[in-house]
């Protein structure tokens, strides 16, 4: 079954694109993002110091996640507790790179992830699913767009966030992401880049079901 693997950095459109095209095609849709979140927000809530990787690697394994699949209803949860509002917060933003830089943390959620996409029929999210988690996806995206429009459209998001100190979150978590030792941002090589910049909404899911049906 259909594994659709859609990477690509902060505000590129990755999740409203990921789920417009599930809905196109009637797959499943999965928010990788929100993993390593949900975990950033169990390790700040158990008062883990997140920037000592020792600390995190250490409780890696406590956190019992589970994550529903529908388009049009994603859930996500840790230990029972729905966390798809409080994994939005600036705080859970702020510490995420460095929870998602620890090997412990990622061998757990990326064999997660595996298991959740089992036989495929899915769209998957992240920043290594090409790379890592789906290497064998038989449609790869890299999803781009300026730094400028990404900065727009997530200040947006947030009400009160200037398109300024946006840019210079997303600069500062691409940068952690994609220069980190493990799993790091990257495009797969046979992945197909789609620049964003100027492009609607729905002009890029319509793209990207294109590529999808070859
Ligand atoms: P990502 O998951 O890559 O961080 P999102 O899907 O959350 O990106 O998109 C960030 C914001 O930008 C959302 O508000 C979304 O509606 C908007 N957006 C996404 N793609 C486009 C596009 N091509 N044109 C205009 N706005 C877009
Ligand atoms: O939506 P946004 O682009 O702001 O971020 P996200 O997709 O929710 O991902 C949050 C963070 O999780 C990223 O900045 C990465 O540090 C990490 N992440 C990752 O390391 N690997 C993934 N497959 C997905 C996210």
């Amino acid at each position: 079954m259909l594994v659709i693997a859609m990477d690509g950095p902060s505000g590129s459109g990755k999740s409203s694109v990921s789920k417009g095209v599930a809905r196109a095609l009637g797959l499943r849709y999965l928010d990788t993002g929100a993993m390593y979140r949900a975990v950033t927000w169990w390790m700040l809530r158990q008062g883990v110091p997140v920037d000592d990787p020792a600390a995190v690697a250490a409780r890696a394994g406590e956190p019992v996640l589970s994550v529903g699949t529908d388009p049009d209803a994603p859930t996500i949860s840790v230990d029972d507790t729905d966390v798809a509002r409080p994994i939005r917060t600036d705080e859970v933003t702020g510490a995420v790179s460095a929870v998602a830089a620890v090997p412990e943390v990622r061998r757990r959620l990326v064999a997660l992830q595996q298991q959740i996409i089992g036989a495929g029929g899915i769209v998957v999210e992240g920043r290594d699913i090409g790379t890592v988690v789906a290497p064998d996806a038989a449609v790869k995206i890299y999803l781009t767009a300026s730094a400028e429009a990404r900065a727009q459209r997530r200040s947006k998001e947030l009400t009160g966030a200037s398109v300024a100190a946006t840019q210079a979150d997303l600069a500062r978590r691409d940068h952690h992401d994609s220069t980190r030792k493990v799993d790091p941002l990257a495009r797969a090589v046979d992945a197909v880049e789609v620049d964003t910049t100027s492009l609607t909404l729905p002009e890029v899911i319509t793209e990207v079901v294109r590529i999808a049906k070859g």
